[in-house]
């Protein structure tokens, strides 16, 4: 192969064997470099985002409590003096306060948010990115598509990985707050007089109507910093293996094929000055056996040959 040429020909054997190696290895790095920081990279945002969706539908279930067991029990108390306590949004929010300040090594960061369109409280009010996700969100419902959208976005300046699902009323109990100030309970239009909610915020949901969208955000640094010690960590095993590779084969070839060849040179040299007790040893069946067999053959003729050549020189002066 033309490539091969690339070698330098003045090179020894176990030179131009680690020059070769060498090359591949630097190839084979580059490539599967690319390959493997890719494939890492979606597995890391596949594992986040299964994480995120495990903490989206953990927040669905306290949602799914509270709306249950905990909203019956303050009913009455509610009517006297509104209970925030009592709405499960609210107690979803609290729990992931709580979360993020309990494990803050491992959730510190994470973020959860009921992004809509017309928030009842204003911190949930969907940013324009937000909204575009809400958007996309319809769309796949409408065509009967996935639940579920994901990707990167920057929210004050840093990354973040999001993973969303959307935020349908399938319950007509719920549009008894979220339908106008008029139908809601008095205690809650209180609130809103005292200026907790502003005006006409949290009304006029529709029932199966997607009006915002349960968002997770994860540090996108998170992302990175997994996937680069994941590559750093396979990328040093793959070098590791390759350096002892490097290493073994031109340890053999010295050992299995430079050194026997050097010391057929040297009889050979030996020889051809005329040291004729010197024997080409035979340490292997392969190749350098073979051409040591040859050397002994040519050795052997050359010795009958010399032989002749004396006696016939000793016959001729006989002769004279
Ligand atoms: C008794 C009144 C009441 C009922 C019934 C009610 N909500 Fe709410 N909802 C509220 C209030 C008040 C807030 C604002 C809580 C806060 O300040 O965080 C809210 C907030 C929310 C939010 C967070 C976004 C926002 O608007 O700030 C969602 C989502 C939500 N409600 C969905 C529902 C769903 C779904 C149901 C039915 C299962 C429901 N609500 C029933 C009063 C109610």
């Amino acid at each position: 192969m033309k490539i091969f040429a690339l070698i330098p020909r003045n090179f020894n054997l176990s030179k131009k064997l680690t020059t070769l190696m060498f090359a591949i290895f630097l190839l084979g790095i580059i490539v599967s470099s690319i390959f493997c920081y890719n494939i890492l990279r979606s597995n890391t945002e596949h594992e986040l985002n299964r994480q995120a969706n495990v903490l989206i539908s953990t927040m669905d279930s306290i949602r799914k409590y509270n709306q249950d067991k905990v909203n019956p029990l303050l009913e009455k108390q509610s009517e006297q003096k509104f209970l925030l306590e009592s709405i499960p949004s609210y107690a979803v929010s609290e729990v992931f306060n709580i979360l993020t300040n309990s494990y803050k090594d491992k959730y510190g960061e994470y973020i959860y948010k009921d992004a809509m369109i017309n928030p009842t409280n204003s911190n949930d009010l969907a940013t324009e990115e937000e909204i575009k996700i809400i958007e996309r969100l319809s769309e796949q419902d409408k065509l009967g598509g996935q639940n579920i959208a994901q990707g990167f976005l920057t929210i004050d300046g840093k990354k973040k990985f999001y993973t969303s699902r959307p935020i349908k009323i399938t319950q007509s109990s719920c549009l008894i707050c979220h339908t106008s100030l008029e139908k809601s309970p008095k205690s809650l239009q209180i609130l809103y007089e005292q200026g907790k909610y502003g005006a006409n915020q949290g009304f006029g949901w529709e029932l199966n109507k997607i009006i915002g969208t349960k968002m997770i955000y994860i540090p996108a640094e998170q992302v990175y910093k997994i996937t680069n010690e994941n590559f750093i960590l396979i990328i040093g095993i793959f070098t590791a293996i390759f350096a002892v590779t490097i290493f073994l084969a031109t340890l053999w070839l010295k050992q299995y094929v430079v050194q026997p060849l050097n010391r057929i040179t040297q009889v050979a040299e030996a020889v051809s000055l005329g040291e004729m007790d010197i024997e080409f040893k035979k340490h292997s069946n392969d190749e350098i056996g073979h051409l040591a067999d040859a050397f002994t053959r040519m050795k052997t003729s050359l010795e009958i040959a010399l032989k002749r050549l004396v006696k016939k020189v000793d016959r001729n002066q006989n002769q004279l």
